[in-house]
């Protein structure tokens, strides 16, 4: 844990470092959660929205994109539910006087019983060695049956209790099982109290309810209120979806851990509007679908699992989370939910206007159901940054930070380095990245020797360098060095755009998602 927390340490001030991420408002000290992304960062992140978009819209024939506006009639949250419902359980410890998610605190107790199932079945692998069964050793051994059975309760009270939105019971869960502030130890705690997480201002020059809007606090609304729209404009049939990119606002109390949770961020989401009574179906396929975008970045089968909700959304009939193994252990990077035909209803009641669709292979009408996945376009950030940060020893002993990006997803795409300044070198760069230019970031680096212009190069996550040296004027040619392998090849310049097409071009990720 503790070297978990440094390499987090690490990594947010390489991202200052190297222009991935700076705190917000940094020569007014910050402001608490919310950060920029600098001229590295933004790359990063666009290429991320753009793996994310093309996979939705230009892989399937039936998703289509749009862009909602931010600020939506305030009749949206009290119809969606967030106005009522969106809500954290609060509980303060009077000693530290820090506050937590009273539901966050008890998951937090049930991974620690869970940590010490896996120490039991270490254990067990340990002394029974080859002959080890482990899945009879789960289901016999009298401490993991225990521990199960002990998880097993605490889940289902939880569950009960925020179903019943019962705070006292909450509360008295937490005194139960004996938790205590991770800052103070103590037991000392306040009563449970709901918390609103909407952001809310006044819209125009007059003050008062009637004027006061929301920053979303999701993109979904955005989508749900334009189905029909989109629907009926781009005559779309069932089953089809409607995907967005953008910001999303929640006013979290407990916003920490860098980019991982914050009050301004943004969500990739996709609404797949359903037949009533195919929902699972559908559901299953997008939990293997996501499963398959992630995994095809290649930073590592074992990064991720699923976790289904105990607890699910006021709108939700099924939900998982994909969890991804953040410096932190592993934490929410997507949710896919069920959503039954909820939005869809409450928005026709609160309306007025019918949000039917008429099916004409079945002849008849209904409201679809919904299936969503949902991304944290910044999660995703720390996702690929924290996997591709890697510190090697090389074999002459010394250190190299690098940045094992995906190729597709790298800032910067290649580096240009003439070895000289002169002899005609640089204008061979020039004309090189001339051509690469319109394809990809490139950029021409000319300082200092070879081996530092690697290393800077390694640190941002450039996956290749093509280096001009002397020969080139003869042989045109030129030798690419790769970021991973360290290794280096001398190629003709009239290939370089087809290597480059292969080794980091769109259609070298998404291909593999067919
Ligand atoms: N429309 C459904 C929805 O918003 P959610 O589970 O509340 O569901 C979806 O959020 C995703 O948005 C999360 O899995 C996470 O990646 C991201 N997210 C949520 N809150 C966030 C925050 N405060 N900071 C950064 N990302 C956040």
């Amino acid at each position: 844990m503790e070297q978990n927390q440094d390499k987090l340490k690490e990594i947010i001030s390489h991202s200052k470092e190297y222009g991935f991420i700076f705190p917000s408002s940094d020569i007014y000290e910050g402001l608490a959660a919310t950060y920029d992304y600098g001229q590295l960062g933004s790359e990063l992140k666009n290429n991320i929205k753009q793996y994310w978009w093309k996979a939705m819209t230009q892989m399937h024939q039936n998703i289509v994109g749009i862009d909602a506006s931010i600020f939506m009639h305030p009749k949206t949250w009290k119809a969606s539910g967030h106005v009522d419902a969106f809500n954290d359980p609060l509980v303060d410890n009077k000693d530290s006087k820090k506050r937590y998610r009273a539901d966050v605190l008890i998951e937090e107790h049930i991974e620690k019983i869970n940590k010490k199932i896996e120490k039991e079945v270490s254990k067990g692998k340990k002394r029974f060695g080859e002959a080890f069964d482990e899945k009879e050793f789960r289901n016999t051994n009298p401490n993991v049956l225990r521990n199960l059975k002990k998880i097993d309760s605490i889940e289902n009270s939880m569950k009960k209790t925020l179903e019943e939105n019962d705070l006292e019971g909450l509360r008295q869960l937490i005194v139960d099982l004996e938790i205590a502030c991770p800052l103070s130890g103590s037991r000392n705690w306040t009563e449970v109290k709901q918390f609103n997480l909407m952001f809310a201002t006044e819209i125009g020059s007059v003050a008062g309810e009637s004027s006061r809007i929301y920053l979303r606090p999701e993109t979904a609304q955005g989508i749900f209120v334009n189905f029909l729209n989109v629907q009926k404009s781009g005559r779309m049939k069932i089953p089809f979806g409607i995907a967005q990119i953008g910001k999303a606002f929640r006013n979290e109390i407990i916003a920490r851990q860098f980019i991982f949770r914050m009050r301004e961020f943004e969500q990739m989401e996709m609404q797949f509007f359903v037949q009533p009574g195919e929902e699972m179906k559908w559901y299953d396929y997008w939990k293997s679908m996501r499963e398959k975008w992630h995994k095809n970045l290649g930073l590592g089968e074992e990064m991720y699992r699923f976790h289904d909700h105990i607890k699910l959304a006021h709108y939700a009939n099924a939900a998982s989370d994909i969890e991804f193994n953040f410096p932190m252990g592993f934490k929410e990077l997507e949710g896919i939910h069920s959503r039954t035909d909820f939005d869809l209803k409450q928005h026709e009641a609160h309306s007025g206007k019918k949000l039917s669709y008429f099916d004409p292979e079945l002849n008849e009408s209904y409201v679809p159901y919904v299936v969503e996945t949902s991304v944290g376009l910044d999660r995703m950030f720390l996702a690929v940054l924290s996997a591709s940060y890697q510190q090697e020893i090389l074999s002459d002993q010394s250190k190299r930070v690098v940045l094992k990006i995906p190729p597709a997803l790298a800032p910067i795409k290649a580096a240009i380095l003439p070895l000289v300044k002169k002899d005609g070198l640089p204008e061979i760069g020039q004309e090189i990245a001339n051509e690469l230019k319109f394809d990809y970031n490139i950029q021409i680096d000319q300082k200092d020797s070879i081996g530092k212009r690697y290393r800077r190069q390694d640190a941002i996550g450039t996956p290749v360098c093509i280096t001009i040296d002397h020969d080139t004027l003869n042989d045109k040619s030129v030798t690419i060095r790769y970021r991973d392998t360290m290794k280096q090849e001398r190629i003709e310049i009239s290939k370089l755009s087809s290597i480059l097409n292969k080794e980091l071009g769109w259609k070298s990720l998404l291909e593999k998602l067919n």
